[in-house]
């Protein structure tokens, strides 16, 4: 789908939508469309008891006295409620309920609405944005569609006073979709295809934004030492990888400086049976997005790089396959992480910070951070605590803390924080060695993997997502189609916008 912005009149042909707000004040394109169509606008609102709500909308099929295929109607709400969010979940409505209608062109007018703070420029590209967002799909393995559930839309125009300033403020926001969708589409394919050696292949092609990449494989990774990250992948023909990204887009530093770029670490389980603890085969398949962490750190940096930010940063994935073959790691066995800290492994399916151990390790030690946010899809107990609404935030310091909750609600991607502390650290003594990969006991299951990993961050600002309950879908939601979410990349988007650009 082609997303387009054009000066305010209104098309000849295909599908033009219009905004009433509240009361069924129409606005100015409702009201000079309503001229064209002769009332039709008027008596619908009148007959069809159409208030302008929030959410409401009504379609006028082939109206009389033009060429026009259909006219939209839609409810605004009221303007003062008419914020970015709300506006991008309108443009993604839109899309859904048009994007299968028949209409190859729809045009959407969209006029200053009176008491609502953001220009129509802003209005139109949040819209824009919202509908690019909700056009996402994953059908690259169907071979046979009906016709009728194949989109039609080919091209979506945004009708606005001034088209040229849309259309620059859509334009990051083009691009941070560009890392949603790569995200998505990682996280949407099977594991017999994305592998570490495949994944890390997708990631190499970031290379052509300006983005410096760099794939270690296992021969490299023996050599740092990363014991706890090979441990998990022994049990695997596929070899593991870990994956450096670089974007260098902040001002240029003194040799002396010592503010380190900010990094981000994903959890790249390309699959993940349990190992030897193996999991039980229902829901199962589930395990091919255990890679999500590692997907939204690369569609993070091809939206940073897209959107030219101007910031260091650095991104690191470590992608192993987690499988239960004769070479797997056993439960009991004690590994050595590149930190030189030793694990008992006591149960082969607590993968996740094993791998993002040694990862954290180094990045911390090699890259000197600022700070590190990593992403994992890392317990099923986060789902228990937070279900599919918001993911857990964990975190050695507050100002980071804050800034990330507070990025998460202006994107709608919602984390809650959740404690650390000593006496939940100590559950993960061990006797046999420095710790173990699980406490062993019921609860606090999401909050103990944290400790683990707050165990190789040393005292850089540091920052744990767990994204278990939020990287798949299954219902839609106005910007979010069912499946992959890349729950993360928005987020992680606005904070570096908000917080570390000059
Ligand atoms: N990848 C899983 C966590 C997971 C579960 C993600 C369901 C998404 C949906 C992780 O590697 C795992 O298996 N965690 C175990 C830890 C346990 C063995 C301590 C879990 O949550 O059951
Ligand atoms: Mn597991
Ligand atoms: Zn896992």
């Amino acid at each position: 789908m082609k997303i387009a912005f054009a000066n305010p009149v209104i098309a000849k042909s295909g599908t033009v939508c219009v905004g009433v707000t509240s009361g069924a004040k129409m606005t100015e394109a409702a009201k000079s469309l309503d001229k064209i169509i002769k009332g039709a606008i008027a008596r619908t609102i009148k007959v069809g008891r159409f208030e302008g709500k929030k959410g409401q909308s009504v379609t006028l099929p082939a109206p009389a006295g033009c060429n026009l295929e259909a006219v939209i109607l839609i409810g605004l709400g009221e303007p003062k409620k008419l914020d970015a969010l709300s506006l991008q979940d309108l443009g993604g409505k839109i899309y859904a309920s048009i994007s299968k209608s028949g209409s190859t062109a729809v045009s959407i007018c969209v006029d200053a609405v009176r008491g609502c703070k953001l220009s129509a420029s802003d209005m139109a590209a949040e819209m824009a944005f919202g509908a690019r967002l909700r056009s996402y799909r994953f059908d690259k393995y169907i071979t046979k569609k009906a016709a009728e559930l194949k989109p039609t839309l080919k091209t979506l125009t945004f009708h606005v006073a001034d088209a040229a300033k849309s259309r620059k403020a859509f334009g990051p926001r083009d691009k941070v979709a560009d890392g949603v969708f790569m995200t998505r589409d990682l996280v949407s394919e099977p594991a017999n295809i994305l592998y570490p050696e495949t994944l890390a292949k997708e990631a190499r092609t970031l290379s052509k934004l300006g983005i410096k990449v760099e794939v270690l494989g296992e021969a490299q990774l023996k050599k740092l030492g990363m014991g706890a990250l090979l441990g998990v992948a022994q049990g695997s023909v596929r070899t593991p990888r870990v994956v450096v990204m670089r974007w260098n887009g902040g001002p240029a530093k003194s040799a002396k400086s010592k503010d380190g770029p900010i990094a981000f670490i994903g959890k790249g389980v390309t699959f993940d049976t349990g190992g030897i603890s193996i999991k039980p085969s229902g829901g199962m398949e589930d395990m091919k997005w255990d890679m999500g962490g590692s997907g939204v750190v690369i569609g993070l940096m091809k939206a940073l790089a897209g959107r030219k930010a101007k910031v260091d940063v650095v991104g690191i994935v470590g992608l192993v396959e987690n499988m239960p073959d004769g070479n797997a790691q056993r439960p009991g066995d004690i590994v050595t992480s590149m930190s030189g800290q030793t694990i008992e492994v006591l149960n082969t399916d607590a993968e996740g910070r094993l791998v993002l151990c040694d990862v954290l390790h180094y990045c911390n030690t090699k890259y000197k951070p600022r700070m590190m946010i990593d992403l994992a899809t890392l317990t099923g107990a986060i789902m228990i605590a937070l279900g599919g609404e918001r993911a857990g935030l964990f975190s050695n310091d507050d100002k980071l803390a804050k800034a990330i909750y507070r990025a998460g609600e202006d994107v709608a991607e919602h984390v809650w924080r959740m404690p650390l502390g000593s006496v939940y650290d100590k559950m993960i003594n061990s006797d046999a060695a420095d710790m173990k990969n699980i406490s062993g006991g019921r609860g606090a299951g999401s909050i103990t993997a944290a400790q683990f990993l707050q165990r190789f961050v040393g005292d850089t600002p540091w920052a744990h997502l767990d994204i278990a309950g939020v990287t798949w879908s299954k219902k839609d939601a106005p910007t979010v189609p069912k499946g992959g979410t890349a729950f993360g990349v928005r987020l992680l988007d606005r904070l570096v916008a908000d917080e570390y650009e000059i």
